[in-house]
């Protein structure tokens, strides 16, 4: 594969937040890192036993199935002094981002990390994974191997992964559910939220660095790729899974930082400043970060950026005509989330890959006012890892969301 190529796709990934910064940080320092990222691979324990229980939190482990067929896996989890089956707070639904999944939440020690501090608070806290992930990678008739698996984008993930998971949830508790979502997890709940079935489903949603579009980012570097239409480029060569932990993803990752790329300047031009990164953490991270997304994903963004527009995936205009009866892809129309549903939008002055133009439009279209909290020396990173996070971040999410819960019915 051509650098060029290679380089493009991790700057889009550090674009959405793909990779988290901890690798970059790593990549900067020592480019023979990232064989580290390729031979580390945790045992396929689950989620609960492996990153939750230890610390003394009940666990339990669900498998629910989607429209499409999709495995995924669900996690519920209490506090430590609690049970699962007597826990009466409020369902909470924390939806991760582009490469990454549920065990994102738990990354640092249960004072710092936000599915731990929600179970304390009395959240009946529930962990979602998106297919592909190592913790969602089951299907009823697919396997992993199949190309099929893996043509999805992130309108699936919202319509039919995301969407599954709050039914699932709703119906369970008979009451509506708090959503968290990072990132990916905000285009896909943005998208979710503008079915009016599934919007009446949830209480309130916490979206931490909010994309929905996606048209001003400005890295030169990365609107060059974009340009050079690599995504369809990895598409034509037969890539359909997208994942670092492969031969080919560490291949990929390794010749980027093997010749004249400068990846120190190129990273950190990339990515912002995290404020409150923790390194001697980062072998924990990564143990589980990055998982895989699929190829028809990052065209999907990558459509995004091109077009300007929150629009389900182009086909080109006569597929679309198929599949959608139109020639263009129907947008997702945000005047549709009730203007009842309360948004909490979490944003960090130091956060590259979120742009304040794009929140802007967001904002614009939407008929709420969500409440805003802005951190100015959050990055992309901090939203999910900053060790200070609790004081920052967490406090003001329980507040929003003790505020709104009154009208839940469980
Ligand atoms: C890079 O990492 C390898 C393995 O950890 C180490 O042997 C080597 O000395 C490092 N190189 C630099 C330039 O730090
Ligand atoms: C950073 O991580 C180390 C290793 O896990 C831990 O001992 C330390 O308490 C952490 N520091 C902060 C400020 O959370």
């Amino acid at each position: 594969m051509e650098r060029s190529s290679a380089v493009a796709v991790v700057v889009v990934a550090f674009l959405i937040g793909l990779l988290t910064s901890e690798i970059a940080a790593e990549i900067a320092q020592n480019s023979t890192e990232f064989y580290r990222i390729g031979r580390r691979r945790s045992p396929p324990q689950s989620l609960c036993a492996q990153l939750i229980e230890p610390s003394g939190y009940s666990c339990s482990e669900l498998t629910i199935q989607t429209k499409d067929g999709y495995l995924l896996g669900l996690q519920r989890v209490s506090s430590r002094s609690g049970d699962l089956r007597t826990q009466q707070g409020p369902p909470v639904l924390l939806q991760h981002g582009l490469f990454m999944a549920g065990d994102a939440w738990f990354l640092n020690s249960p004072e710092e990390s936000l599915g731990f501090v929600l179970a304390d608070e009395g959240f009946d806290v529930w962990v979602g994974s998106v297919r592909g992930t190592r913790w969602s990678h089951g299907h009823v008739s697919l396997s992993e191997e199949d190309k099929e698996f893996w043509d999805w984008s992130w309108q699936e993930l919202a319509l039919f992964d995301l969407s599954e998971m709050i039914r699932y949830i709703y119906s369970t508790r008979s009451s509506k559910v708090f959503v968290v979502g990072h990132s990916q997890g905000t285009i896909m709940s943005l998208a979710a939220l503008t079915q009016p079935d599934i919007a009446e489903l949830v209480e309130a949603a916490a979206l931490f660095c909010p994309i929905s579009y996606l048209e001003h980012i400005t890295s030169k570097f990365a609107l060059r790729m974009v340009n050079m239409h690599v995504d369809q480029m990895i598409l034509a060569m037969g890539i359909h899974q997208l994942n670092f932990r492969s031969e080919w993803g560490v291949n990929l990752l390794d010749s980027i930082c093997d010749g004249h790329v400068d990846c120190n300047d190129l990273l950190t031009s990339i990515t912002g400043k995290n404020c409150c990164f923790n390194n001697s953490r980062v072998d924990l991270y990564l143990d589980y970060e990055p998982h895989p997304t699929s190829a028809k994903n990052l065209h999907h963004l990558f459509q995004m950026i091109r077009k300007g527009t929150f629009s389900q995936y182009d086909y080109g205009l006569l597929k679309n005509l198929r599949l959608y009866g139109q020639l263009k892809p129907p947008a997702f129309d945000l005047s549709l989330i009730p203007e009842s549903l309360p948004l909490l939008m979490a944003c960090g002055g130091n956060d590259d890959l979120a742009d304040m133009t794009d929140f802007h439009h967001t904002l614009k279209e939407l008929q709420s006012t969500p409440e805003l909290l802005y951190l100015e020396n959050y990055g992309h990173i901090d939203f999910i890892v900053s060790v200070k996070s609790k004081e920052d971040l967490h406090d003001p999410v329980i507040r929003f969301f003790r505020s709104w819960g009154k009208s839940s019915s469980s």
